[in-house]
C-alpha cells in the first residue's frame, strides 16, 4: 500500500501524457519554452497502462490524466481505452480547446469528470495570458460539456491586477450554470515570473465574495476528503465555487496524490525537485514496486519542505523544480 512515513495513504495517481501544449500560458511555460524529452524518453501507452496498472494493484483508485494538453497527445483515445478497463474513476485536466473532438471517447470510457483552464471571461486578457486566440472555443466547450451532463470544473489561476476583478462574474456563471468554479493561488514554478505581489491570496477572494454577494447568502459546503479546494456555493444557484489555497494556506495533511510524468518520473510532491525514474528501470524488466515505495517514503511533510510562505518569497520562481508544463498540476 501507498503509505508514506506521515500516514498518507495515496490512492490519487496524477499521470502527465505529453509535455506539448496547444496553448502557451504565461504562467505554466516560460517565454522561450521548454526542452521536451526526446520521444524515445516518453512512456508509450502500454507502459503507461502497465505502470498504471502497478499503482492500481496498490491501492490507487482515481487517475488524472494531464499534461501539457493530455488531448494533443496522438494516442490519447487508446490510453483512454486502455486505462478505463482499470478499476479507478478516470478524470482529465485539460485547456478545454478540442474537447468537442472527444465527447463520445469520454462517455464511451466512463470518464465523467473534467477540470478545465480558463483564467478570464474577457476574450483579449485570454488573448494575453495563453498568448493564443481560444476564448470562444473554450468558454463554448465548457457549456457544451455541461449540457452532455459532464461534471465540469474551471480552474482560475488568479494573478493580481490582471483577473482579480473578474472574482464575481465567475462566480455568478454558477447562477444558472451547473459550473463549480475553482480559484487557484498562483504558484511559484521555474521561470513563471511568480511573486508575492502577484498573488491573490485565499483572504482576499472571500472579501470580493463578500463585497459582491450578501453575506447570509454564502454558504460554505463540506469539502470532499482529501479536496484541494475549499468549498462554497451562493444560496439558489446551481453551479458553486472554491479556492484552492496551495500558498497561504496549504492542505498537505491530507494530500493523496502521487505524480507520474512523461518521461516516466516519480514526483511524490507538486514542489518536490528530486525525482525517482521508474521508466528506465521497468524497461530493464526491474520490480518498480520498491522504487514506488522508495519515491513515497522520501515525500515531504509539507510542499516538499517549504513549510512557511517566507520560504516561497525567498525562493521566488528561481526554483529547481520544473515547469508546470512539464509536471501537470
Ligand atoms: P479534483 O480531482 O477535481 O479535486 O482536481 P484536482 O484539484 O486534484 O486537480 P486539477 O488538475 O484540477 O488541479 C487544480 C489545481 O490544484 C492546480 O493548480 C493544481 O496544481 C492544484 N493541485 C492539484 N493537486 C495538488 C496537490 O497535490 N498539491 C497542491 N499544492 N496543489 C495541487
Ligand atoms: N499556479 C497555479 N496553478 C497553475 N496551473 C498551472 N500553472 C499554475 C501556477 N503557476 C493550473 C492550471 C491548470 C492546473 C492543472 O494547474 O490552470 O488548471
Ligand atoms: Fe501534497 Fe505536495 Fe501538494 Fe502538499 S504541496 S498537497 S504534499 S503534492
Amino acid at each position: 500500500m501507498l503509505t508514506d512515513n506521515f500516514g498518507r495513504f495515496h490512492n490519487y495517481l496524477r499521470i502527465s501524457l505529453t509535455e506539448r501544449c496547444n496553448l502557451r500560458c504565461t504562467y505554466c511555460m516560460p517565454l522561450d519554452g521548454i526542452p521536451l524529452s526526446p520521444k524515445s524518453h516518453l512512456m508509450t501507452y502500454e507502459e503507461i497502462y502497465d505502470i498504471a496498472k502497478t499503482f492500481v494493484d496498490q491501492g490507487v483508485n482515481k487517475i488524472r490524466l494531464t499534461g501539457g494538453e493530455p488531448l494533443v497527445r496522438k494516442d490519447v483515445v487508446t490510453i483512454i481505452e486502455k486505462l478505463a478497463t482499470l478499476p479507478v474513476n478516470l478524470c482529465m485536466t485539460t485547456n478545454g480547446v478540442i474537447v468537442d473532438r472527444f465527447i463520445e471517447v469520454f462517455k464511451a470510457n466512463g470518464l465523467r469528470q473534467l477540470n478545465i483552464s480558463l483564467d478570464s471571461l474577457q476574450a483579449g486578457k485570454n488573448k494575453d495570458i495563453t498568448r493564443r486566440d481560444y476564448f470562444q472555443k473554450v468558454y463554448d466547450n465548457i457549456l457544451l460539456l455541461a449540457r452532455e451532463g459532464f461534471e465540469v470544473k474551471v480552474n482560475v489561476v488568479l494573478i493580481q491586477g490582471f483577473n482579480d476583478n473578474e472574482i464575481a462574474d465567475f462566480i455568478r456563471l454558477g447562477k444558472d450554470l451547473p459550473l463549480h468554479i475553482r480559484f487557484i493561488e498562483f504558484m511559484p514554478f521555474d521561470g513563471n515570473r511568480w511573486n508575492m505581489d502577484k498573488l491573490v491570496s485565499y483572504q482576499q477572494v472571500l472579501s470580493e465574495v463578500n463585497k459582491n454577494f450578501p453575506i447570509d447568502q454564502v454558504i460554505r459546503l463540506n469539502d470532499a476528503p482529501n479536496d484541494t479546494a475549499k468549498n462554497y456555493m451562493i444560496q439558489g444557484y446551481r453551479g458553486s465555487f472554491a479556492i484552492i489555497s496551495s500558498v497561504t494556506n496549504p492542505f498537505c495533511d491530507s494530500c493523496n496524490r502521487i505524480r507520474l510524468t512523461a518521461n516516466g518520473r516519480i514526483k511524490n510532491c507538486l514542489f518536490s525537485s528530486g525525482e525517482t525514474d521508474i521508466l528506465s528501470p521497468f524497461r530493464q524488466g526491474e520490480d518498480i514496486k520498491p522504487l514506488i515505495q522508495q519515491a513515497l517514503g522520501s515525500k515531504k511533510k509539507v510542499r516538499a519542505g517549504m513549510e512557511r510562505l517566507e520560504d516561497f518569497k525567498k525562493q521566488g520562481d528561481a526554483t529547481d523544480n520544473r515547469s508546470m508544463i512539464a509536471i501537470g498540476g
